[in-house]
């Protein structure tokens, strides 16, 4: 059978390992490397769809975990799947649920049939499992599906790690099995092993061995350092299969996702451009700027001079700033379309920089600039 979701690889830069092909899933064919935006709730927060397919948004992300607690997975089953549920007809990817419960749940207790835990809605007690998780994402409905993995904190034991990662790949197999719609979803595989080299490589090669579609790295942007993240990505993407979408989980400020293409990975997704938007930070060009500072309030200049998103193109960093100051809802639809415009424009640029077998040089620009 003909997996669901394919990776067709185009060219490698010549200096580095960043790879340029395209994602090809029942939703649409995107370019990669891409960056995916969050809609958590099966909503990426203040924007509309349609916005998102302006932008050039290609594949979103959304949380079994959230969405399993609310609506509940059949209610977005019954609406005809995710795709119809939120009216947005190109790719989507669900994230297990592993992380989540690790991140919010309390009282967690881990154990070899899955995790039990009191959810942070209404602290009712719950219990996922590989299983589980994967029923769940199959009556959800998105093009790709994460394995239930667990991620263990980045300076854990050497002993702890070795243990969950063992675990957490029995997970991905028993999930493997439980999969009912192959041919229509693909199921990723999630490489754990914290900063340790030889669980990392033995993760890698047991799920490679297992045959995913696409395999995810996970665990990292947990407190790490940058240096001890590109380290981790220098000796397990290699070992991944070249013929297979790669997706560096959690990752999204400009300098990490420009490293982690150089060092072969094509799909990255973060709540960093949505998330600092609410608080009113925007990426520009030039830098990070905090627009309610006081010396922006008779600026009416572009957020980014170098940005011709809807945003840029309309309004000042004077009437925005007003907006988020006075709490009204459109100022942080103004910063989370422009963040996410950002990012999206800096791996398009990163793309043709690849196709140039420019990308060093690329690097070497946007930070000088970027600061
Ligand atoms: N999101 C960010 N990191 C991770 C991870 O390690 N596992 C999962 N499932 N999701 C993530
Ligand atoms: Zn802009």
């Amino acid at each position: 059978m003909e997996p669901a979701v394919k990776y067709r690889l185009k060219h490698v830069d010549a200096h580095t390992g960043a790879r340029l092909g395209e994602l090809i899933t029942p939703h649409g064919t995107f370019p990669t490397p891409m960056f995916m935006p969050v809609g958590t709730q099966a909503s990426v927060k203040t924007l509309a769809p349609e916005e998102l397919e302006t932008m050039g948004a290609g594949v979103i992300l959304a949380n079994t975990y959230h969405l399993w607690l609310r609506p509940g997975e059949d209610i977005v089953e019954a609406a005809g799947g995710l795709h119809k549920f939120m009216n947005w007809d190109k790719g989507i990817l669900t994230d297990s649920g592993g992380f989540q419960v690790f991140s919010l749940a309390e009282l967690r207790d881990i154990t070899e049939e899955g995790v039990h835990f009191k959810n942070h809605l209404n602290g009712s007690k719950m219990f996922l499992s590989p299983e589980k998780a994967i029923a769940i994402e199959n009556a959800l409905g998105p093009d790709i599906m994460m394995s239930f993995d667990e991620c263990p904190p980045f300076f854990e034991s050497y002993d702890y790690v070795a243990k969950s990662v063992a675990r957490t790949t029995r997970w991905a197999e028993r999930g493997l099995k439980a999969h009912q719609n192959p041919d229509w979803q693909a199921l990723f595989g999630i490489v754990q092993g914290a900063g340790f080299k030889d669980l990392r490589q033995q993760s890698a090669r047991d799920l490679v061995s297992l045959d995913f579609p696409g395999y995810s790295i996970g665990g990292l942007s947990v407190g790490e350092s940058k240096e001890e993240m590109n380290h981790v990505l220098d000796f397990t993407t290699p070992l991944l299969p070249e013929d297979k979408p790669r997706y560096l989980m959690g990752v999204g400020s400009p300098d990490a996702l420009i490293d982690g293409v150089m060092r072969g990975i094509d799909m990255f997704d973060c709540v960093l451009p949505t998330r600092i938007a609410r608080n009113g930070t925007t990426m520009t060009s030039n830098g990070r700027i905090v627009i309610k500072n006081a010396k922006y309030a008779r600026d009416f200049g572009p957020l980014d001079p170098n940005c011709d998103c809807y945003t840029c193109r309309n309004y000042s960093r004077a009437y925005i700033r007003h907006l988020i100051h006075a709490d009204e809802a459109f100022g942080i639809r103004l910063t989370s379309y422009h963040n996410l415009y950002f990012l999206l424009h800096l791996m398009q640029q990163v793309r043709e920089a690849i196709a140039n077998d420019q990308l060093s040089d690329f690097r070497a620009a946007f930070f000088e600039q970027y600061g």
